[in-house]
């Protein structure tokens, strides 16, 4: 493997903003790689769309992180991961990882009475993606999903700690609570960012599954097995690129990642 190769970016896509948990996590755990990001703002909500539209999208967002010759992609969206990835894997020659068998298996390891709740988008949730990714790894294990759709709206208006958040969360949640899943999966990149409140309703006991963490353990483990981890000493450079409104996206990807991005590129 050339130097240039390990020195490449990792490239990750998500259908807007919520991709960045999955970024904030591959830059804690993966500090000397350069990264990618595109959020396709234009076309965002996945989560609502059908399994036909979500896989051209995501193969569109794939040929957008190629022109940026990335050496391998990251599906940072559970949407586009829970229909796309075979899709994507027999289209294109390179690493591509989703966020749904990592999510699984970290649930799957965690879960100590064999019940697991999943929440998604009603996209993700109607896939049975991760229904069936947990029962691949452990036929014994019941899994309870429930769409959330009115999570990501909440979020994306900044709406993190308000009371009419925490009434929403209980009428999704009262059901898989009712049901005495000990894990609960974040299914979806918005979640995390609603982590307090969402481990209020279920109660302290709940183990809570974010999969950015996992996923960029995994992509350790690629990068690691595929020789192409990077090596040089100079700071990497993490570049976002957006399909709409990139100044929006400069104003809330602070929320999401942690800091203040300066420059946010705009590809249509
Ligand atoms: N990124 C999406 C997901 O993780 C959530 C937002 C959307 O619906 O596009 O499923």
């Amino acid at each position: 493997m050339s130097i240039n190769r390990k020195n490449s970016a990792i490239g990750v896509f998500d259908s807007g903003l919520g991709g960045l948990t999955v970024v904030k996590e591959l830059i804690h755990q993966l500090p000397s790689e350069n990264i990618v990001y595109f959020g396709d703002t234009a076309r965002v909500p996945y989560g609502t769309k059908s399994k036909e539209t979500i896989i051209r999208f995501s193969q569109e967002n794939t040929m957008v992180l190629l022109d940026y010759r990335v050496k391998m992609i990251v599906v940072a969206c559970n949407s586009s991961s829970s229909y796309a990835i075979s899709n994507l894997e027999r289209t294109f020659n390179i690493p591509i990882i989703g966020v749904i068998g990592p999510g699984s298996q970290k649930a799957a390891e965690n879960t100590k009475n064999g019940r697991v709740g999943v929440i998604a988008t009603s996209a993700t949730i109607a896939s049975g993606k991760y229904d069936d990714t947990i029962r691949r790894i452990d036929k014994n294990i019941k899994v309870f999903s429930k769409a959330c759709p009115m999570f990501v709206p909440l979020v994306e208006q900044g709406w993190i700690r308000k009371k009419v958040t925490e009434d929403i969360a209980l009428e999704y949640l009262i059901e898989l609570k009712n049901k005495n899943v000990d894990t609960l999966i974040l299914g979806c990149t918005h979640y995390p960012l609603l982590k307090e409140v969402i481990q209020k309703v279920m109660g302290g006991k709940v183990s809570l599954i974010d999969s950015a963490e996992t996923v960029a353990a995994q992509v350790r483990n690629i990068l690691e097995k595929e020789n192409i981890t990077r090596t040089r000493e100079e700071k990497p450079r993490h570049r976002f690129i957006v399909s709409d409104k990139p100044q929006n996206f400069k104003d809330i990807a602070n929320t999401f990642l942690g800091y203040s991005i300066k420059d946010v590129i705009l590809r249509k």
